[in-house]
């Protein structure tokens, strides 16, 4: 059987910053300007309606996909099933005259979204050679990444912050990983991490070009499963932001492949009034954000004082006209559990406050009747114990 990924379009790697190409099949961290790399692909737009077609007779995971992934060895790429998550309607708690529709990504292989960003950083690292990986991590991150090094039969090592909840660590333990834990924030974890050695390969949120790509197809599934007609918003739940900048680009390269007009859903950056780096930066008319002092929130996802692509994320807010939300802890509670009493859903915090930016989005009127909405409930409650 022939192995390759003989049907990729990746062609090579571009600077976010600056422009600069990049070899697509060595090793990749930042670019020399010390920014995120991307993935670029070759995209023809008389290959759109064709890729389509080809869609209808491929399983239901991420790797349906394959020609918009970068992986080179398709055949023995480790795949635990991740992707393909549902929409759900909500019947009765969506504001008056707005459809919302939930992607609900708790399906995923460790119970959240970072399953798909993870798979594809892991494949990379394997078959580009990494002698093992690791990452700084609020949680979700470790456990994925934890999970496919121990499918691809590689070294892990995750470092998080001390207070991160003990089902996390436990649990990464026992996929195999060395867990670190320290005082502090992601930030302190992550100078621990860069003492150290070994020459692990570090996948930490866009230290690396994979994860977006593995994100990206958030945006993909959404425009397949929508009919290729993209919603009006998309409400997100940001810390790295790793998922608004890898379905801004899934949405580009479809618009290339001659699937998407130029329209574009508006992005709803959503953090908590805790730690809102880039809602500040957004409200400033900032291109990139200050660190955030003192972070302070129980929603682990989104304790992520400082991101490195924050200037891709304040990217897409402009370009799709966009907006920032920064949401009050105390508000989750109550819209957990109507939620769960009036929809059958169990929503995690970081969906939750979702909801609850939606719902003040919706009442000052941004967003408006007629509107349909997607919002991301990213991970389970039950992973933090
Ligand atoms: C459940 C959950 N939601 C959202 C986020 C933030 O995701 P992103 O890095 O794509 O902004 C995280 C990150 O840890 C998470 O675990």
């Amino acid at each position: 059987m022939n192995k390759a990924n003989d049907k990729r379009w990746a062609r090579r790697l571009i600077c976010s910053r600056t422009g600069e190409p990049g070899e697509l099949d060595q090793p990749a961290f930042l670019s020399p300007a010390g920014a995120p790399w991307l993935v670029e692909y070759e995209l023809d737009p008389s290959a759109g309606e064709g890729w389509k077609r080809s869609l209808a007779h491929r399983g239901w995971s991420l790797w349906r996909y394959r020609e918009l992934l970068p992986i080179a060895d398709f055949a023995s790429r480790i795949d635990l099933g991740e992707g393909a998550t549902p929409l759900i309607p909500l019947r009765r708690s969506a504001p008056a005259g707005v459809e919302v529709l939930i992607k609900e990504e708790t399906g995923n292989p460790t119970g959240s979204f970072k399953a798909r960003g993870l798979s594809l950083a892991v494949n990379r690292a394997r078959e580009l050679g990494a002698p093992g990986v690791e990452l700084t991590s609020a949680g979700n991150a470790a456990l994925a990444m934890s999970a496919y090094a121990a499918a691809a039969g590689l070294p892990a090592r995750v470092a998080m912050p001390e207070d991160t909840p003990a089902t996390v660590p436990e649990r990464c333990r026992q996929l195999g990983a060395e867990v670190l834990t320290r005082p502090g924030t992601l930030i302190d974890a992550g100078a621990h991490l860069a003492t150290l050695g070994g020459g692990y390969w570090n996948l930490s949120t866009l230290k690396e070009p994979y994860r977006v790509e593995g994100k990206k197809t958030m945006g993909l599934e959404l425009a397949e499963q929508l009919g290729w007609e993209l919603p009006d918003w998309i409400v997100y739940p940001t810390g790295g932001g790793t998922g608004i900048v890898g379905m801004h680009k899934a949405f580009a390269e479809l618009e290339a492949l001659g699937l998407l007009s130029s329209k574009r859903p508006r992005f709803v950056v959503v953090q908590m009034a805790g730690c809102a780096p880039l809602v500040r930066a957004f409200e400033r008319g900032e291109e990139s954000a200050e660190p955030w002092a003192n972070a302070d929130t129980r929603v682990w996802g989104l304790r992520v004082p400082k991101a490195i692509g924050d200037f891709l994320v304040l990217r897409a807010l402009r370009e799709t006209a966009g907006t920032a939300v920064a949401v009050e802890e105390a508000k989750l509670p109550e819209v957990t559990a109507r939620m769960a009493r009036s929809e059958g859903l169990r929503l995690g915090p970081e969906g939750a406050a979702c909801m609850v930016a939606l719902e003040e989005l919706a009442a000052a009127g941004t967003i408006s009747e007629g509107e349909r909405v997607v919002l991301f409930q990213t991970g389970d409650p039950a992973n933090y114990g």
